[in-house]
């Protein structure tokens, strides 16, 4: 692959929540496209694994953190050792999330507060550690927002998942505001059902009520949702900041 394939080389990533799934997808594209690529998870020796085999496919420098993105302790941390192992970083996808569903009668307290900090605290202590980087990156930082269509139209069973979905649109707004001036760009993404061992939890008749609600009649693949982030990084998306895109094959569609 010459150099010209690789418009990302000298550029570094994180993606949260990359050991496997979408943000491995993502992870990968941004590699393939020559960045060197943070792997950060919770759980370590998948961390590892994802990490080295991206390493060894694509030839870039990859580290693997274990870092829970809960705790601020274990994200500054994570900041310090990208500064000394990688130097930097260019780009930031906040993807790490979880689902706890029930209904909203149902719904304990432990089931709304970890889903919160987890798809919303998390991205708040990533983007505000990694932040000192992003505003010094040459060509300008990127965040992008991995948030869901849950976040626009709220899912029944899911008071706790579309909330923290719909504030991570709110915090993609207030980061490209406040730093646009710094030339760093944040955008979110709404992913539709999309397979992955998230989705694949799912008791089978949701699945294939989700399923059956995509107009463009098939279920998201992680491709889907990486190409459009790599997109995002990419220098033919400098003038797009603050936006919310939805990546759903039409579920959404007027609602
Ligand atoms: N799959 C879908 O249909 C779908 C749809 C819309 C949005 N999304 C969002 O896309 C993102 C990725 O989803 P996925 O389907 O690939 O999920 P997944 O469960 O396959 O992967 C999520 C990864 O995040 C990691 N993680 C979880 N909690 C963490 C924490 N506290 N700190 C660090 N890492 C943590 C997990 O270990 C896992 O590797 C999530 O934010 C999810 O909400 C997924």
């Amino acid at each position: 692959m010459s150099n010209t394939d690789r418009p990302f080389k000298g550029k570094i990533a994180l993606v949260t929540g990359s050991a496997r799934g979408i943000g491995r997808a993502i992870a990968e594209d941004l590699a393939e496209w020559g960045a060197d690529s943070v792997i950060l998870d919770v759980k370590l020796e998948d961390c590892q694994k994802t990490a080295s085999e991206i390493s060894s496919k694509y030839g870039v420098k990859t580290i693997a953190i274990q870092c829970n993105v809960t705790k601020k302790d274990e994200v500054e941390a994570a900041a310090d050792r990208i500064k000394s192992e990688m130097g930097g970083l260019h780009f930031l996808v906040n993807n790490a999330g979880i689902l706890r569903d029930n209904l909203l009668l149902r719904m304990k307290e432990e089931e709304w507060d970890l889903v919160l900090d987890v798809n919303l605290k998390g991205a708040f202590l990533v983007s505000q550690a990694m932040l000192r980087f992003l505003m010094k990156a040459e060509g300008g930082g990127r965040i992008v927002n991995i948030s869901s269509i849950s976040g626009v139209v709220g899912q029944p069973g899911q008071a706790n998942y579309s909330s923290s979905k719909a504030g991570l649109l709110g915090l993609t707004k207030v980061i490209a505001r406040e730093y646009a001036s710094k030339g760093l760009l944040c955008n979110a993404i709404c992913p539709g059902f999309v397979q992955t061992e998230l989705t694949a939890a799912l008791p089978q008749a949701v699945q294939d009520m989700l399923k059956a609600s995509v107009p463009l009649g098939r279920p998201g693949q992680v491709k889907d949702i990486s190409r459009v982030v790599r997109f995002l990084c990419s220098e033919d998306a400098g003038f797009i900041t603050g936006n919310v895109i939805r990546v759903d094959g039409g579920t959404a569609t007027g609602m």
